[in-house]
């Protein structure tokens, strides 16, 4: 069988004005140059990602980490791209931290997709960030092999149908995974969190089964979404906000929050390294001295 030719191009193009250099000609010597940089910029990249690494210790891990994944609109804005763009890229970086933490070991990840104050974008946001959901909810096999279990955190009953049943199936297919535990708190609100415990302790009174005395700490903590999980250790805010937004209201009375101007499609696994370090390097006193 005979392979077509590949074109010879001309590096040299003759006319009768002038002698013109055609552009990959020009480009080649260039082109070799950007390589080399790109090669040593990774090369960079890796080795300040291993010195963080290096420092990490292991054993003073945060266990509970949440992330406000902030900034994706400001990021899509900086491309000229649609703020749709920006989730996109968003929830694609989330696989990226979440794969990053499972190696470290880091047991607990909530990460904060849509707060029950985002119903007040345009509804043409809304729906997209709700498409975006589905789409990877329905991924079942995303981060499979790195032992990811997914649960879900939120008031579920304005979600749609279609949505409430890629919750339950992706529930259901990762249950037995006993990696990292990813929360993702779609329709989330602190508050709505605390009220839910309160309405269902209440009931519990009002039907007899307790007295108000038994109201503690460890009772609501017992009530709220994350309760089979220790309270959070570290919070990570990107894109320059420095608020909590209304997020982890309950398990962030002794959180660490590590704050930071990069757009969180541009927050790396060096960014998520630096902010374990540093939380290593906090003193925790929990009140005591
Ligand atoms: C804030 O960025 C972020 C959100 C409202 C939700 C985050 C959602 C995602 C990352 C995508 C959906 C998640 C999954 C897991 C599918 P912003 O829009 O407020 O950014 P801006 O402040 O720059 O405008």
């Amino acid at each position: 069988m005979q392979f077509p030719q590949r074109k010879k191009r001309k590096l040299w193009k003759f006319d009768f004005f002038s002698i013109r250099l055609q552009r990959d000609a020009l480009w080649r010597p260039f082109s070799g140059i950007i390589g080399v940089i790109a090669m040593f910029q990774k090369w960079g990249k890796k080795k300040a990602l291993k010195d963080i690494e290096q420092q990490i210790d292991r054993n003073n891990l945060p266990r509970h980490v949440g992330i406000i994944m902030d900034g994706n609109g400001r990021w899509a804005k900086k491309r000229g791209l649609p703020r749709n763009a920006g989730h996109k890229a968003g929830a694609q970086n989330l696989k990226t931290i979440t794969e990053y933490a499972v190696t470290l070991g880091i047991p607990y990840i909530t990460a904060y997709a849509f707060s029950t104050e985002n119903w007040k974008r345009p509804k043409a946001e809304v729906d997209a960030l709700m498409e975006l959901l589905l789409e990877y909810l329905r991924d079942k096999d995303q981060l499979a092999g790195n032992d990811v279990r997914i649960l879900v955190v939120g008031d579920r009953s304005a979600l749609s149908e279609e949505i409430n049943r890629e919750i339950d199936a992706i529930e259901e297919y990762t249950k037995d995974r006993k990696g990292t535990v990813l929360y993702l708190a779609i329709n989330y609100g602190g508050r709505q969190e605390i009220v839910r415990a309160m309405r269902a302790i209440g009931e519990e009174i009002k039907n007899g089964e307790r007295m108000p005395e038994e109201i503690t700490e460890d009772l609501i903590s017992s009530q709220i979404y994350t309760a089979f999980s220790p309270d959070a250790d570290l919070i990570i805010r990107p894109s320059g906000e420095e608020r909590l937004s209304n997020f982890l209201l309950w398990q962030s009375a002794y959180s660490e929050f590590w704050f930071s101007k990069i757009n969180w499609p541009d927050f790396t696994t060096k960014d998520f390294a630096q902010a374990i370090l540093d939380y290593q390097n906090r003193n925790r006193r929990f009140g005591g001295v």
